[in-house]
């Protein structure tokens, strides 16, 4: 049998399409290992969304044919990094045998074989098969309690700024009915938590409406939602939302259904309509304002995060205080804050890059202030409550402590022994520090 090291960069999507290329590779005949200098073939699954993770691609393939004791691992380059670069990585890496495309992951053992049979390099960017198998075997899942359900793949939104729509292709909608088999299937195995994931899970828009139709009237999203909830599954999450596309039907929907969790992922990316205009985005702030009041309308506590880009081309020192004062309307519960990185082949590309390095991390540091503050706040008001907490791990400080998030998505550690592993468990909240909860079970 022969071994394989698998490393994954990146988003949900690539974690969930590293779960099936090791579901394809063990039914291949093939051992996934955690051990590089045991594996006579290296994979990375790489991501391209900003500059440093592209980087972090060509210091690790360094790095292995460096210490790889014979050198004869065969080194494979898969996602975005691969779609994007295709041939020319042969020449920007003499370490890489062969190149895999996005779409390409469910030929990966082929890949392998050919590339050993040709000893040649070998490049396949081509489309996905028709039947491609989107389910993840039981072993391969990066948790046993918590799935990805990929539900829309691509995106045809274009941002300026955004290589994903050429790194992963236009949007296609996975049929409602296969979605939902897999959900009572993960759910048939134990599984307490499901994330319906997508670059845009609420642009759904199914070709056939197989399995939705008993939910008629509201958007294939809330639709697709309400017929998950249906399963029984204890708690589903789902991201990554699109503004634009952010359908008030959809707080009804986590209003109406318990195991919907009450946390909304909804990026902003800035707060000035200028720049917003400029990034391509199709909402304004208004628009996005409009949203945040439904969802903090509803019956429920809906924690609330987003993205946030500093440092876009033309942002000016107003531009970047409209993102701070939207941010304090809008108390995040938490914000993933980037700096901008100009991605070839994209519009902004071509637009000058003119805010100095120095100035975007000013920039960060005093957004991410702000946003500091509205965490801790949203995290402190959760003390002495009764929070249920799913036990997904153990906390890498001490033993006997274990880790999990709520359905608000926030992380929590407590005291419990590994018998409540995935178990969903009730947990008093008795201090909180900057990004974490702390507690007892009770
Ligand atoms: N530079 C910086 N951040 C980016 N993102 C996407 N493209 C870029 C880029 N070129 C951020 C956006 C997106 C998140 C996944 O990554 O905020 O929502
Ligand atoms: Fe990129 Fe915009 Fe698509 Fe998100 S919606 S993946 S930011 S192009």
């Amino acid at each position: 049998m022969k071994k394989v090291y698998l490393e994954t960069f990146g988003c949900q999507m690539n974690v969930s399409d590293s779960e099936r290329i090791a579901t394809t590779l063990e039914a291949g005949g093939y051992e996934i290992t955690p051990d590089e200098d045991a594996a006579e073939v290296i994979l990375f699954n790489t991501c391209s969304v900003r500059e440093k993770a592209e980087h972090k691609l060509y210091t690790r393939i360094g790095q292995v044919r460096k210490t790889k004791q014979n050198r004869t691992a065969l080194v494979g380059v898969m996602g975005c990094v691969a779609q994007l670069e295709g041939e020319t990585l042969f020449q920007k890496s003499e370490g890489i045998d062969f190149v895999l495309g996005t779409k390409a992951v469910g030929r990966i053992a082929g890949a392998i074989e050919s590339t050993l049979k040709h000893r040649d390099k070998f490049i396949d960017l081509g489309e996905r098969e028709e039947n491609y198998d989107w389910s993840v075997a039981e072993k391969q899942r990066h948790s046993p309690y918590v799935a990805f359900v990929p539900i829309i793949e691509g995106c045809n939104k274009f941002c300026t700024y955004c290589i994903v729509p050429f790194s992963r292709g236009r949007e296609r909608s996975l049929p409602a009915s296969n979605i939902i088999r897999e959900v009572l299937e993960l759910r048939r195995q134990g599984v307490k938590e499901i994330h319906l994931i997508g670059q845009n899970v609420n642009s759904y828009r199914p070709k056939t409406e197989t399995g939705l139709e008993q939910f008629a009237g509201a958007m294939p999203f809330s639709r697709l939602l309400r017929a998950v909830a249906a399963t029984g599954i204890e708690r589903i999450k789902f991201t990554t939302s699109f503004p634009r596309d952010f359908h008030p039907d959809i707080v009804d929907a986590i209003d109406e259904n318990e195991n919907l969790c009450n946390w909304v992922h909804l990026p902003v990316q800035t707060g000035s309509d200028r720049i917003l205009k400029l990034m391509r985005r199709g909402h304004n702030i208004e628009n996005y304002m409009r949203r945040i009041d439904k969802i903090r309308s509803s019956r429920r506590d809906i924690s609330l995060t987003t993205d946030i880009i500093v440092g876009f081309p033309g942002e000016t020192v107003e531009d970047f205080q409209e993102t701070v004062k939207l941010a304090e309307y809008c108390q995040f519960d938490t914000a993933y804050m980037f700096k901008y990185s100009p991605r070839p082949g994209t519009p902004a590309f071509a637009m000058p890059d003119d805010v100095s390095q120095e100035e975007k991390t000013a920039r960060f540091l005093e957004l991410e202030k702000s946003i500091k503050h509205s965490q801790f706040n949203s995290l402190q008001k959760e003390l002495n409550k009764t929070l249920k907490v799913l036990a997904e791990g153990f906390s890498n400080r001490t033993a006997n402590v274990l880790n999990g998030h709520t359905a608000t998505h926030k992380v929590v550690n407590f005291e419990a022994g590994e018998e409540f592993l995935g178990q969903i468990v009730d947990v008093r909240i008795t201090e909180c520090k900057s990004n974490t909860l702390f507690g007892k079970i009770v």
